[in-house]
């Protein structure tokens, strides 16, 4: 971290003596007022809920500027990754820091090639599930069994079993999420194919059969990629934050990537793309483009409590650069399926115009984000809604890992603790 000549003072009412405080500088960014010693100083606390103005850590990974909407991985622009780059060169980015040279990543794409199976014993424990179980709670539950089925890497202080444990993620998410859906639907799994790219074989996985030849359709194999690349990390938000908290206590990688998917689940977080879906095909039930009016204005009333889902982001404060990406991917895949006219797209074209012209949202700087569009790539490419937010945390697990193990690697890491401020009743005796 980089001390800034400019130093921040605090200053009391009630006449207790000012303090100084530090001030960092980001490489792009906004400072950083450095309060660790406040405690200690002033006997107070800082009071921020939901972390509006709260940086938690130092990173290097991800840097996203909200008003111009901007995102990059390890500094590069993720419009450029998309169109040049696959999803594991993005992990091999994320993970180390550099694009792999021709070499690294020939070696890295046969490394996780070499874990996409799954022990097979983990078929028995899936099986214990209810068929008709929401596939998060089913890959909430899988990815903390990981943590049972393979403690040689379990050991977050251990370098080697970190590494191992972040390639066994990264490649057998795909392998979980495939086979949480087949046992849904009640068809045989399907061992991973490891001749396929990554996106190919978790397509097969999904898609194909044992009685059958699977032939990968390149145009939603690379949507799809495109999908796991968009989604692959986005700075501190709540998942992540989940991560790096769960891991500050020295759980084990698997353990800590579980309370990632469990955060993920959540309709604010990676449950929009679910219910953004939801939402539409609910309008269209109800008459489709003509009661978008309608719609709006029930979004727009102070006493409904109904949002415009995929809508709106925390950081974001201009159009999400992956929503636009994801918006030409919509159009390639819906152009591949003859689906042009699909309803729902059209439909939500129109909301999206609506929405962006609308006094409410402008004000707000509301706009559309990545899982605006994600679901109808999605659903047209056959994935059910329910596992929309599967997929994200496939894409997302190895923003977590990097996360995880670039907070390990900090030598001003410490367990995670917020402080309160205490509103319940002061000490009292049981009568
Ligand atoms: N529809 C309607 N109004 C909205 C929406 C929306 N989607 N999002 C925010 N607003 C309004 C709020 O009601 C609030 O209005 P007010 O000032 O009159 O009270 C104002 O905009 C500010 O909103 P906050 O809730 O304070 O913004 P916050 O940063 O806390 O929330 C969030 C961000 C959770 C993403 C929110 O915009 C939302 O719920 N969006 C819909 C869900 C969604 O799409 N989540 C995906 C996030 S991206 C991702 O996880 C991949």
């Amino acid at each position: 971290m980089k001390l800034s000549d400019n130093k921040a003072t605090l200053a009391f009412s009630n006449g207790s003596p000012s303090i100084e405080l530090p001030v960092y500088q980001g490489a792009v960014g906004p400072d950083v007022i450095d309060i660790r010693k406040l405690y200690a100083q002033t006997g107070m606390f800082t009071y921020d809920p939901g972390f509006l103005s709260t940086a938690a850590c130092q990173s290097a990974i991800t840097y996203i500027d909200g008003d111009k909407g901007e995102l990059l991985y390890r500094g590069y622009p993720i419009e450029q990754l998309a169109e040049k780059c696959d999803y594991l060169d993005t992990c091999y980015l994320l993970l180390k820091g550099e694009l792999p040279d021709a070499k690294q990543r020939a070696d890295f794409h046969k490394l996780v090639t070499n874990h996409t199976m799954v022990h097979e014993q983990m078929q028995l424990f899936l099986r214990g599930f209810r068929r008709d179980a929401h596939p998060m709670a089913v890959l909430t539950g899988l990815v903390g069994a990981l943590s049972a089925f393979y403690h040689d890497s379990t050991d977050v202080h251990n370098a080697e079993h970190r590494e191992i444990a972040a390639i066994r993620l990264i490649a057998k998410m795909p392998t979980l999420v495939a086979m949480a859906y087949k046992y849904g639907v009640g068809q045989p799994f399907m061992y991973p194919k490891n001749d396929l790219s990554y996106a190919g074989n978790f397509l097969r996985m999904m898609f194909g059969n044992p009685c059958e030849e699977y032939q990968v359709n390149p145009v939603l194999e690379k949507a799809l990629d495109r999908i796991f690349i968009l989604h692959a990390d986005h700075e501190q938000n709540a998942s992540t934050s989940t991560v790096r908290l769960c891991g500050s206590s020295g759980t084990n990688p698997f353990a800590a990537i579980a309370a990632g998917v469990a955060c993920l689940w959540g309709p604010a977080h990676g449950g929009a793309n679910e219910a953004a879906l939801n939402m539409l095909e609910d309008i269209q039930r109800q008459g489709g483009v003509a009661k978008i009016g309608e719609f709006v204005a029930k979004v727009k009333d102070k006493n409904s409590s109904v949002k415009l889902m995929g809508f709106g982001h925390r950081v974001y404060k201009n159009y999400d650069p992956r929503a636009k990406l994801m918006q030409q991917t919509c159009d390639d895949v819906l152009q591949e399926l003859g689906l042009q006219n699909d309803p729902l797209f059209a439909l939500a074209k129109a909301l999206e115009k609506i929405a962006l012209e609308d006094d409410y949202f402008v004000q707000r700087k509301l706009y559309p984000n990545v899982d605006f569009y994600s679901g109808i790539v999605q659903r047209a490419i056959g994935i059910p809604v329910s596992l929309f937010t599967g997929i994200f945390a496939l894409a997302r697990t190895v923003g977590w890992i990097a996360q995880l193990d670039e907070m390990l690697a900090d030598p001003e890491y410490k367990i995670g603790r917020p402080r309160q401020l205490y509103t319940g009743s002061p000490r009292r005796d049981v009568a």
